[in-house]
């Protein structure tokens, strides 16, 4: 993983790594993240038969060849400019999930295409003008999509400093810096140049302000509770909430009939010193007592930390930024190459632990050190 994303920083220009590795405010909520899986400690069963090892298991209720999804991020193109695409059909050769963003690059329909055999999330953003979150859910669920994940950590855009340093603009404009960032990284903008021109390829076009305006005039933060009964009805499929952190609100997800939750700080890119998804999974899951599935994004960087995390009682677990930067560093193959590492990884922890299948993975043989 390191070396894929120091990869992905030699091939891409800083403002776009910025976006890509950066977070809210100093950064604390998305470094505890990540740190607190250096708190797992492994307590493993010894002379247990782990000759075959299986390491598929089932979200809201399909099967999944890992306990390991890719979870929703924006505007994946700009990143590299296979974008979406690449993630998708690399999601589907794993026979693992993948979950399209609203602010994605590439649309709905086009992923549909391209990866038929994709186990198709689709993340929604709940929009001020309700007849676009009305239009996106309509176009996911005729376009064969499993899972709405509906985010609901964006009441503000999180203060994304380096970005607001860097002057970034989605899509990237061309300014006299970023013209002398051309010089450095042909190969990006070579292909940015000469590919379709960048865009919120479900949304409406020729928006070039930066992120917060965006998100400031479409996102709607008076989103409550009560906004699930809607959702509900509109949504046919697996309704998932994204963005919990707490038990109560869990309980009360659980309460209005979701099948699934993810305990997430987003990335630690909303509120800075957010609790660390890790740290807050064990009580969440005690709240939903089985009523619903709870997975966990945030500072997964290995297959032992999804280990981890479905040993302390997630399902499974989400990535963003690995497979970001596995993207950057090779397209569509270096995202084939983070799946092989992550899956060998997951059933080599397994063998290690004495554990042949996922359902056996149990709190018993994981627990967090306090510091
Ligand atoms: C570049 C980037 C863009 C993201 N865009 C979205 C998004 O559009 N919608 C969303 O729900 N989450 C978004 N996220 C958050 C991820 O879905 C996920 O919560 C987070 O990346 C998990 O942390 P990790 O990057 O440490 O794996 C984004 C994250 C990154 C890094």
């Amino acid at each position: 993983m390191a070396d894929l994303r120091r990869m992905a920083r030699r091939r891409t220009p800083p403002a776009v790594f910025d976006y890509t590795e950066g977070a809210a405010g100093d950064e604390i909520a998305s470094r505890r993240a990540e740190a607190a899986f250096a708190r797992v400690e492994f307590v493993p069963h010894v002379l247990r038969d782990v000759s075959k090892i299986d390491t598929a298991t089932t979200v809201l209720g399909r099967p999944s060849a890992l306990p390991i999804a890719f979870g929703p991020t924006g505007f994946t193109r700009m990143m590299h400019h296979e974008g979406e695409a690449a993630v998708a059909t690399a999601a589907e050769r794993a026979g693992i999930p993948y979950a399209l963003s609203t602010m994605g690059s590439t649309s709905i329909e086009a992923i549909a295409d391209i990866a038929p055999g994709l186990d198709r999330w689709f993340q929604l953003y709940v929009w001020k003008d309700r007849a676009q979150s009305r239009e996106f859910i309509s176009r996911a669920r005729e376009s064969g999509y499993s899972t709405l994940v509906v985010t609901i950590d964006v009441t503000a855009q999180g203060n994304r400093l380096r970005d607001v340093r860097n002057g970034l603009t989605i899509p990237p404009s061309l300014t006299p810096r970023t013209l002398a960032g051309m010089a450095r990284f042909p190969a990006w903008w070579f292909n940015k140049l000469t590919t379709e021109p960048l865009g919120f390829a479900s949304m409406p076009r020729g928006d070039s302000r930066p992120l917060h305006e965006v998100i400031h005039s479409l996102f709607d933060p008076s989103v409550t509770f009560d906004d699930l009964d809607w959702l509900r009805a509109e949504w046919p499929g697996s309704l998932v909430v994204k963005g919990v952190l707490r038990p109560d609100d869990a309980r009360e997800l659980v309460r209005l009939g979701v099948d699934g939750l993810v305990v997430s700080s987003h990335g630690g890119r909303q509120l800075d010193r957010a609790v660390a998804p890790l740290d807050a999974l064990p009580d969440v899951v005690e709240a939903v007592d089985g009523g619903a599935e709870v997975m966990l994004d945030g500072g997964v960087r290995n297959g032992a930390d999804a280990v981890a995390a479905v040993a302390l009682g997630a399902r499974a677990v989400l990535v963003g930024r690995p497979y970001l930067y596995a993207l950057m560093a090779g397209g569509e193959a270096g995202v084939d190459r983070l799946c092989d590492l992550l899956a060998a990884d997951v059933r080599r922890t397994m063998a290690l632990l004495g554990v042949d299948s996922v359902d056996q993975l149990s709190a018993e043989s994981v627990r967090l050190r306090s510091r």
